[in-house]
């Protein structure tokens, strides 16, 4: 059993809503799976929600729990699930509850025992509001999760990654960004995709294609190892042997191309 307290998390946060934090941390879980590492996904607060026999589900939480390894419980992947689908802290003042950071952290450490990884994908965009007096980072930053931040690739992505960025620099560790080539693909990617490698002020972690599900845990490792050097050794080994067995093109610090 992996070392709780060791075990990396990260926090998947996004330019927007509905710009692919889902896509692009099931496409990173379902890499952990195929390279035989315990991943679980993450939903802390999830809006929109369906009442099934087992209770109200969110699909975003759902998705997550499919990408995720076998045999996690829906209420550890997804601890706040409130059914209506508006800004989480309006949904949750309908419902009369304040949205605290408790049963995340019980979820959190459940999740943490079994798995050598755990991917945590925010709302919205990163400045969340969860309730009058708190944001979604000032959890990140209690929680101490260094972010990834997924840019959706469409026209005014530049202005909303390069203040994102700026704005998560001032809470927490940026270990990168994913871009996700979001449906219909924009005019000018290529330049988009140099004007960010130039402007960003951390690396290119990955490149999920459009219509594309997987994507290379390589980069987001190697960022975890030299954020965290003291990380598990099985972060490093396992890092090491993908390395060797990925072609001259995709090694070193080059995204996975598209
Ligand atoms: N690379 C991609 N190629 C094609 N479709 C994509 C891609 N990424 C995301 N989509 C589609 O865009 C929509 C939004 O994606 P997704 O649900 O992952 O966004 P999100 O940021 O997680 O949204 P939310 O804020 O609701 O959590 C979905 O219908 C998804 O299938
Ligand atoms: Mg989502």
């Amino acid at each position: 059993m992996p070392d709780q307290a060791r075990v990396p998390s990260v926090f998947i946060t996004g330019t927007d809503t509905e710009i692919g934090k889902t896509a692009v941390t099931c496409a990173l879980l379902r890499d952990y799976a195929a390279q035989g590492v315990a991943a679980a996904g993450m939903k802390p607060v999830a809006a929109g929600a369906e009442q099934t026999d087992d209770g109200w589900r969110n699909d975003d939480a759902l998705a997550l729990q499919a990408a995720s390894r076998p045999g996690l419980a829906y209420a550890d992947i997804n601890p706040w699930c409130l059914p209506l689908p508006v800004a989480p802290e309006f949904a949750a003042r309908d419902m009369g509850v304040q949205l605290t950071r408790e049963p995340v952290a019980v979820a959190h450490r459940r999740l943490s025992l079994g798995a050598e990884r755990v991917l945590v994908e925010g709302a919205g965009g990163w400045r969340l509001p969860l309730s009058s007096d708190e944001e979604m980072p000032d959890w990140v930053a209690r929680f101490r999760w260094p972010v990834v931040l997924v840019v959706g690739m469409r026209l005014g992505c530049l202005n909303h990654a390069l203040l994102t960025a700026e704005s998560i620099r001032l809470r927490a560790p940026l270990l990168g960004w994913i871009a996700n080539v979001l449906p219909p693909v924009q005019r000018r990617l290529d330049d988009n995709l140099a004007a960010l490698q130039q402007r960003m002020p951390a690396p290119c972690l990955g490149i999920l294609g459009c219509g594309q599900h997987r994507l290379s845990t390589t980069l987001l490792d190697n960022a975890l190892i030299r954020f965290a050097p003291d990380s598990p050794d099985r972060i490093q080994s396992a890092a090491d042997s993908m390395e060797r067995t990925l072609p001259e093109t995709r090694r070193g610090t080059r995204p996975e191309s598209i």
